[in-house]
């Protein structure tokens, strides 16, 4: 069985990238499970925490990761770039920098989004680049994932209802899942 976390960059309980991660869940190819993870609990960083002990939400996360094979993170767009609750989580995920190798290098990462808006999360998935590569991630490029219009894209029961992102974001979970099983390690 091929596991992947999935990581929303939202806290709110009407998140449209949780509805996604769900969707992306109930679209897993036979052989793959798609986890869905919380940022919540996360406190903001700060060193002088740090130098007590990790957080215990932090290290739960990270051990939800380090068990899984690969991650699998739905980000929002904030101001056009990514958004500080999410990148805080990634952030402390990458401290001590020890537990970087354990929890990011070389692992198959993907990257999906939505938003209410008309742009995707187009440029929040670009401004996640250089955080992916600086953790040594492994990334998929293979697909794109940019939900757009959110708020007509979903029901309101939170299922995408819209066909043509279905069907983007089942190829895409396929996709994926096979990168993910052939970097299995
Ligand atoms: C936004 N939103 C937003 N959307 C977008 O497409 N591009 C953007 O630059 C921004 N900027 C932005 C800034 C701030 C501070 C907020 C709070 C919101 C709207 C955002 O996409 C919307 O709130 C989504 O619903 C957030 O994702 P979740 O919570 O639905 O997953």
């Amino acid at each position: 069985m091929t596991k992947i976390v999935g990581l929303s960059g939202s806290l709110r309980a009407g998140s449209y990238n949780t509805m996604l991660l769900r969707a992306a869940a109930a679209l897993a190819p036979e052989g793959t499970v798609i986890e869905v993870a919380t940022i919540e609990g996360i406190p903001l960083y700060n060193a002088d925490v740090e130098e007590d002990g990790i957080p215990e939400a932090v290290t739960a996360l990270r051990e939800r990761i380090v068990a899984a094979d690969g991650l699998l993170i739905s980000t929002p767009e904030y101001n056009n770039s990514i958004p500080g609750v999410l990148k805080n989580a990634i952030d402390w995920l990458s401290r001590p920098p020890a537990e970087i190798a354990r929890t990011f290098a070389g692992r198959p990462v993907g990257l999906i989004g939505a938003t209410p808006g008309p742009g995707g999360t187009n440029l929040a998935q670009a401004a996640w680049l250089p955080v992916l590569r600086t953790l040594q991630t492994l990334p998929w490029f293979c697909g794109r994932v940019q939900v757009s219009g959110a708020g007509a894209a979903f029901d309101a029961r939170g299922a995408l209802a819209d066909e043509k992102a279905r069907a983007q974001l089942e190829k895409y979970v396929a996709g994926f899942a096979k990168f993910v099983a052939a970097a299995r390690r």
